[in-house]
Formats: structure tokens, C-alpha cells, sequence
């Protein structure tokens, strides 16, 4: 029965026999993720520009006894991304889950936004994903599965102060979310997003460096706390997963209530 039993949720949740991207993932969600895929069984490509992170988690998942490259890459630097995916492709074979995790906050007020601010932010949280998905997802439609994560963001649904640039690139991945699925979910390529509350990396270090903005947003959540990095192990396995073929276009907070109170 036990053995029924197991089978049953490897087919549901196993990454086996999957190979995962993670961009982004030399720190923080990514970071956290490249492991989490690991021990749900995905041999594991991660991609970021600081190298000596990135060989420290390779090293690390590689204990575990799985497979991982590494890739150091300044993605803002990038025209040619079918260039990129081919070389991406080439040690483990083409990804069959693309998270699209590499992401900068300026925290820039709406006065002081400058062009090259607002041009940074856009380009690598919003077009960026695009132009991966695009260069990655042909051959995820010919193999029939393929699994497209963004990295949406509460800013997704609501304004927070300084986060314009933020806000309209994180917005804009909510629909760019629905649009990849429109345009590939018929080959069995699904894409869904998630969107994070706060949860403690570099980027949201401005929030827990400050114990009253911490707990500001910890009471505005439902649950009553601000997110650990486990917090969002269920979900992004779920969303890489057979589990999840029939969900699409969708963004899924994993905020502990934030948007619901
Ligand atoms: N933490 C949160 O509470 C939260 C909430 C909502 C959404 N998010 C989103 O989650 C994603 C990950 O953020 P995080 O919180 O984990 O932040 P983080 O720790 O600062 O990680 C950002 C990652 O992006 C990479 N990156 C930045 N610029 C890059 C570039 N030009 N080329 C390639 N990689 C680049 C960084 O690596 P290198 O510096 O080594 O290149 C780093 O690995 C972002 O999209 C963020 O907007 C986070």
C-alpha cells in the first residue's frame, strides 16, 4: 500500500528525469530554488553573474548527487538569447523548467527615477524573461512538457512607495504570465507565475534591516509573519511538476494572506 502510495505522488510531484534553469540564482528565491528542485530530483542549470556564488551552490547540490552546471552570465548584456540557450542546452540538454528569478529593485522614487534606472529594471525583469522563454520554449513544445515560472510580485497587484520602475515591470509579468500561456500551453508548455510577500535576500534587504518596516508588513499579512525561504517549496515544486499540467497563465501569491486582508 505504502508503495502504491509513493508512486502515486512521485508521478504527481517527482522532478526525475527533468533538467531545471534557474536564473537569478546565485542568491535568494533562486538560490533557495536551485536546491529545492534538487532534492524533488531535477538536474539543476544555474545562472547568474557572480561566479564564486554560483561554483558554492553547484558544489553544494552536486553533494546531494545531483547534476548542476553552472553559468555566469550578465543577462542585461545579452541581444543574441537563442545563442544563450544553445550554450545553456549544451551540458544537460535543453531545460525543461525555465524560472525566470534574476530580478533588481532600485527602490527609486517616482521623482527620482532615471532612465537608465527605469530601463535596467524593465529590461531585466520583464523583457529578459520574455526573451528566455522565447529562445527556450521551442524545444519544450516539441518535447510536449514544458514548465515557464516567473517571479511576479505583490508590486504585481498593488503599489508600494519607491517601486515604480518596480512596480510596472512586475505588473507587466503578471500579463506577460497569461500571455506565454496563451501562446504555448496547447504544446503541453505551461507558465504560471508566483508572487512572493516579503521574504528576507538581498533584494529585500531595506524591509528586514529595519525591524519596524519588518513587522509592518509581518502584521499585514493574514498568517502573522513575513515569509521563510521553505515557504515557497510546495508551490514551485507543484508548478514545475505533473501535478500542475492543467494550471496556466495563473499568478499565485504565496504571501501568507497579504493580498487577501
Ligand atoms: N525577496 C522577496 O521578498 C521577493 C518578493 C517578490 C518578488 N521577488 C522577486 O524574486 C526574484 C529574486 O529576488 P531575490 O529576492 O531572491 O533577490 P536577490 O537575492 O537580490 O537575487 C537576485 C538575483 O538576480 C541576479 N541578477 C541581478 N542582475 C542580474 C543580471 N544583470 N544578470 C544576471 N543575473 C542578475 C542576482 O545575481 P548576480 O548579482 O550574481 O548577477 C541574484 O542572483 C526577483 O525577480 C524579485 O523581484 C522577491
Amino acid at each position: 500500500m505504502d508503495s502504491i502510495r509513493n508512486n502515486y505522488l512521485n508521478n504527481l510531484f517527482s522532478l526525475a528525469g527533468k533538467t531545471a534553469l534557474i536564473t537569478g540564482a546565485s542568491s535568494g528565491i533562486g538560490r533557495h530554488l536551485a536546491h529545492v528542485y534538487a532534492k524533488a530530483g531535477a538536474n539543476v542549470i544555474v545562472l547568474a553573474r557572480r561566479e564564486q556564488n554560483l561554483a558554492e551552490l553547484a558544489e553544494s547540490i552536486k553533494n546531494d548527487g545531483t547534476a548542476v552546471e553552472y553559468i555566469t552570465a550578465d543577462l542585461l548584456a545579452y541581444d543574441d538569447f537563442k545563442a544563450l540557450a544553445d550554450q545553456i542546452s549544451k551540458p544537460l540538454g535543453p531545460p525543461d523548467i525555465l524560472v525566470n528569478a534574476a530580478g533588481i529593485n532600485l527602490r527609486q522614487a517616482a521623482d527620482d527615477v532615471t532612465q537608465e534606472g527605469w530601463e535596467k529594471t524593465l529590461r531585466l525583469n520583464l523583457s529578459v524573461p520574455f526573451y528566455m522563454a522565447q529562445a527556450l520554449a521551442p524545444v519544450m513544445c516539441d518535447k510536449g512538457y514544458g514548465r515557464i515560472i516567473n517571479i511576479a510580485s505583490l508590486q504585481s497587484f498593488r503599489a508600494f512607495e519607491n517601486g515604480i520602475a518596480y512596480g510596472a515591470s512586475k505588473g507587466g509579468v503578471a500579463q506577460l504570465t497569461r500571455a506565454m500561456a496563451q501562446a504555448w500551453s496547447s504544446h503541453g508548455v505551461t507558465c504560471n507565475a508566483i508572487a512572493p510577500g516579503f521574504f528576507p535576500t538581498e533584494l529585500t534587504a531595506a524591509v528586514f534591516d529595519n525591524e519596524h518596516v519588518n513587522q509592518h508588513h509581518a502584521q499585514a499579512t493574514a498568517i502573522g509573519r513575513n515569509g521563510q525561504m521553505h515557504d515557497l517549496d510546495g508551490t514551485v515544486v507543484f508548478l514545475a511538476a505533473h501535478a500542475s499540467a492543467y494550471v496556466t497563465g495563473q499568478i499565485i501569491a504565496v504571501d501568507g494572506g497579504y493580498l487577501a486582508k
